[in-house]
C-alpha cells in the first residue's frame, strides 16, 4: 500500500500574496475528488455541495473550475450533475469578480445558474460559492500536485468473530472473519490530500 502525500504551495506562501487577498479562507472540502475524470468507487458517496457556506472564501490552490462544458459529462467530478463556470478565469489585478456557474443536466448545459465570486491571489485561487442542490457539486480541474511524498503505511489485520443466528432456533454461531485495516496518521496541514493505493 502506498500513500501519496500531496500539498499545495498556498500555506507556505501565505505571506507573499497581495494585501487584498489577505482574508480568511478555508480549503474547499474534497478538492481531489472534484476532478472531472475522478472515478467514484462502488459504495463511495457522491459529492453534493448543499452544505457550502456562501459567506466563506474557499481556496482551491492553482486549480480552476472548467470554463468550457464541451468535455464535461453528467456523472463527472464525483457528483451527478457537475457545475462549471461560464466565464473567464480572472487575472491577478482583477480583484474579486462575479461569475455565473452552471449546473449541467441531461437536458441543458446550464439548467440552473448560481452567481459565484472568484479571485486570483497569484499563489492560489479563492472562490465564494453558493450552496447547490442535493445532486450537484462544483467541478475543478486538478493540476498535478507540485510536490508529493510517498510512504508505506501500516496494514493491520485482525481475526474477529461475528455472531450469527442460525435457522435452528436459538443457536448462536460465531463466524470467523479476517479484517484488514489501512491505518495512517493524517497531517494537521489542511492543504494536504492523500491518494491511497492498495
Ligand atoms: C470549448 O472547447 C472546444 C474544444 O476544445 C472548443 O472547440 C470550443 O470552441 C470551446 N468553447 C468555448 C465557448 O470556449
Ligand atoms: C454563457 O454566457 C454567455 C454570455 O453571457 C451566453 O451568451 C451563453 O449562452 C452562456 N452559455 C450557456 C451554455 O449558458
Ligand atoms: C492568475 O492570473 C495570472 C495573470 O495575472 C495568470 O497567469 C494565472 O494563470 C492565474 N491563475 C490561475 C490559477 O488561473
Ligand atoms: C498514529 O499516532 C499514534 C499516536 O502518536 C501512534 O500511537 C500510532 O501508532 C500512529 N499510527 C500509525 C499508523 O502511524
Amino acid at each position: 500500500m502506498i500513500i501519496l502525500l500531496t500539498t499545495f504551495a498556498s500555506a507556505l506562501l501565505y505571506m507573499s500574496y497581495g494585501q487584498d487577498c489577505n482574508i480568511n479562507y478555508e480549503t474547499l472540502p474534497q478538492l481531489g475528488r472534484r476532478a472531472r475524470n475522478y472515478a467514484v468507487a462502488e459504495n463511495e458517496p457522491m459529492l453534493f455541495d448543499e452544505d457550502l457556506d456562501n459567506s466563506k472564501w474557499y481556496s482551491v490552490g492553482q486549480n480552476n473550475m472548467p470554463t468550457n462544458y464541451s468535455s464535461l459529462y453528467i456523472g463527472n467530478c464525483g457528483t451527478y450533475y457537475p457545475i462549471w463556470m461560464n466565464g473567464s478565469i480572472p487575472n491577478e489585478g482583477d480583484g474579486a469578480v462575479y461569475r455565473t456557474a452552471c449546473i449541467m443536466s441531461f437536458s441543458s448545459s446550464c439548467s440552473v445558474k448560481k452567481i459565484i465570486q472568484v479571485r486570483n491571489c497569484t499563489t492560489h485561487m479563492i472562490y465564494k460559492l453558493e450552496p447547490t442542490t442535493h445532486t450537484s457539486a462544483y467541478c475543478f480541474d486538478i493540476k498535478p500536485a507540485p510536490s508529493f511524498k510517498s510512504a508505506f503505511a501500516g496494514v493491520k489485520y485482525e481475526l474477529v468473530f461475528i455472531e450469527e443466528t442460525t435457522v435452528f432456533g436459538h443457536m448462536q454461531i460465531k463466524k470467523p472473519n479476517l479484517i484488514f485495516f489501512c491505518a495512517f496518521n493524517k497531517s494537521n496541514d489542511e492543504d494536504m490530500f492523500y491518494t491511497i493505493t492498495w
